[in-house]
C-alpha cells in the first residue's frame, strides 16, 4: 500500500517520492502502529492505512528536513535534495502529505484532526528549533520541548492511531498515547546522539550535522553548562558557540572533541 500511494501521474513527483520509500528506514513509527492495534483487533480495516499514513507524513517531514539542515546523505542514498534540488525536494514532501491526506480521509474526521494537531505540533517543534531559545528561556527546557514536538508528536499519534482504529478502550488508547510519546523524546535523544556518535554506514545519515547546522543538543547543553576546566572543555565551549557551517576543519575538530566529551555518557 505505501508503494502504490505514491505512484502518481507525474514521472518527476513518482521517481523523487520512491527515491526514500524504496531506500528503506527503520519503518518504526507504522510499526507501532501495528504494535498498538494489539490491544484491539489488529484485522480492523483502519490499522494498516494508518500505518502507511504515518509513514507517508513520516517521509514528507524527512525531504522538507534535509532541506532545512542542507542534509546530502538519507537512509544511505543521496538525499532528494542532493540528487535534484531543493525545489524537488520540497515538492516531494509536499506531495507525500497530500497522499497522507487522501487516505487520512478514509479513517473519519477524528483521525483527520489527531494527525493535523501532531504535525502542526512538530512544524512549531521545527520552526522552534531554528529560531532557538530566547534569552531569557531554559536553554535545556527550550531543547525538551522541541524534541517533544518536532518528533515525540507523531510518534504519539502512531500508537494512538493502532489502538484507537483497532477498537481498544479509550482508556488503553490515552495510556498508550502518553505512552509513545515518551518513546519518542527518547527516540529523538538518541537521535541527537547518533548524529554525534555514528558513521554514514550505521545511521545512513551524515555525522555531525547537528553541529554543522548549529542545532544545540542534549551532549553539546551539558558541555555549555558543565564546569568541566580541562583545556579540551574550554576550546569546545569555545567552537560550540562558534559558527561550524563553513569551516570544515573547526567542524572537524568539534565533533572529535564532542566524541571524546564526558557528557556524552
Ligand atoms: C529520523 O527518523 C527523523 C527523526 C525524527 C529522528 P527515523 O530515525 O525514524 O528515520 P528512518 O525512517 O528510519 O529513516
Ligand atoms: C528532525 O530531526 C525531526 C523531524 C521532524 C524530521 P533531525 O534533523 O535530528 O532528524 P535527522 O537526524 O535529520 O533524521
Ligand atoms: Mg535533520
Ligand atoms: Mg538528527
Amino acid at each position: 500500500m505505501l508503494m502504490d500511494c505514491v505512484r502518481g501521474d507525474d514521472a518527476m513527483l513518482t521517481e523523487a517520492s520512491r527515491h526514500l520509500v524504496e531506500a528503506g528506514g527503520k519503518r518504526f513509527r507504522p510499526m507501532l502502529v501495528l504494535l498498538a492495534s494489539h490491544f484491539g483487533d489488529p484485522a480492523a480495516s483502519g490499522v494498516v492505512p494508518a500505518a502507511v499514513v504515518v509513514e507517508l507524513t513520516h517521509l514528507g517531514t524527512l525531504y522538507h528536513d534535509d532541506v532545512m539542515d542542507e542534509a546530502t546523505v538519507r537512509r544511505g542514498q543521496e538525499s532528494a535534495n542532493q540528487r535534484w534540488t531543493n525545489t524537488v525536494a520540497i515538492l516531494t514532501g509536499d506531495y507525500l502529505f497530500a497522499r497522507a491526506s487522501d487516505l487520512l480521509a478514509d479513517l473519519g474526521p477524528e483521525a483527520v484532526r489527531i494527525q493535523a494537531r501532531a504535525f502542526g505540533r512538530l512544524v512549531r517543534g521545527q520552526m522552534q528549533e531554528t529560531v532557538g531559545p530566547r534569552p531569557d528561556d531554559d536553554p535545556l527546557k527550550h531543547y525538551l520541548q522541541v524534541v517533544a514536538d518536532k518528533t515525540a508528536s507523531l510518534i504519539a499519534v502512531s500508537g494512538q492511531f493502532g489502538a484507537m482504529l483497532s477498537g481498544a478502550s479509550s482508556h488503553v488508547v490515552h495510556t498508550i498515547t502518553s505512552a509513545c510519546e515518551k518513546i519518542g523524546v527518547a527516540f529523538q535523544l538518541s537521535d541527537d546522539i547518533l548524529d554525534i556518535a555514528s558513521e554514514t554506514e550505521e545511521s545512513g545519515k551524515t555525522p555531525g550535522t547537528d553541529l554543522r547546522e548549529g542545532v544545540r543538543t542534549l551532549p553539546m547543553h551539558h558541555v555549555l553548562g558543565g564546569t568541566g576546566s580541562g583545556p579540551d572543555d574550554a576550546r569546545l565551549r569555545d567552537l560550540l558557540v562558534r559558527d561550524l557551517s563553513e569551516d570544515d576543519a573547526l567542524h572537524a575538530e568539534a565533533l572529535t572533541l564532542l566524541r571524546a566529551h564526558p557528557a556524552m555518557d
